[in-house]
């Protein structure tokens, strides 16, 4: 597993707003959609590109373009789907699955109730999009969901992270490449409730309720 934590100046200005508790619902679904944007661009650093053969105005040239199979975005609902456009928005080609998952409040444990992907994501890369990785219940059964129907790497874009998350994505995935965290933060721990400390409340709620 790997962890990229995105050091921007932006990113971290954006994400003091959207910690603010007084960010009313839309400006918070407007500043989420405007992270993921430059959250997806360190995301797909390692996107699979083909060449492709052009002509410009003034010769002709080999450049490249997004490979076959197209790249599968997953946004796990409810929260997950703020994210969606500001990711489709940078790669417009690709393919979208959804996974519906929800974690019980008493126990944390994470159930799917909704799963709308292809049968085979053989040889695929797919990006995952959900706000928080608290106890990484959730992100570890769905990243386990999608390597076992076969696919190649997931990437997971996390606006925020908490230290309890990544270690169960670290010590179920272990050293294997394939996975990749790419969060804007991470940050100090869980509380009793399992929310990310500082955190931003529930993602959920913020954005939808
Ligand atoms: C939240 C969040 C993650 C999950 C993180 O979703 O969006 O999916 O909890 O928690 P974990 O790392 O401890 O598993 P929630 O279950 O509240 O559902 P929602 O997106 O429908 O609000």
């Amino acid at each position: 597993m790997r962890l990229h934590i995105a050091d921007h100046p932006l990113i971290s200005h954006k994400l003091t707003v959207l910690r603010d508790r007084t960010t009313d619902s839309p400006t918070f679904r407007r500043l989420a959609d405007e992270l993921v944007t430059l959250l997806a661009y360190e995301a797909t650093r390692e996107v699979h590109v083909e060449p492709r053969e052009i002509t410009t105005p003034v010769t002709e040239m080999t450049g490249v373009r997004i490979a076959d199979p197209r790249p599968l975005v997953v946004p796990i609902l409810r929260a997950g789907l703020g994210m969606l456009e500001g990711m489709t928005r940078l790669v417009p080609t690709a393919e979208v699955g959804f996974l519906g998952m929800v974690r019980d409040e008493e126990t944390l444990t994470a159930t799917t109730y909704a799963e709308r992907l292809p049968d085979d994501l053989s040889g695929r890369q797919i990006f995952v999009l959900d706000p928080m990785l608290a106890t990484g219940g959730t992100l570890a059964a769905a990243i386990r969901f999608l390597l076992d129907r076969g696919a190649r790497d997931v990437v997971a874009i996390c606006l925020l992270t908490a230290p309890e998350g990544v270690r169960l994505i670290e010590t179920t995935f272990g050293q294997s490449a394939n996975v990749t965290i790419v969060t804007a933060a991470l940050d100090e721990r869980l509380n009793e409730k399992g929310y990310i400390v500082p955190g931003l409340g529930d993602a959920g709620d913020r954005l939808y309720g």
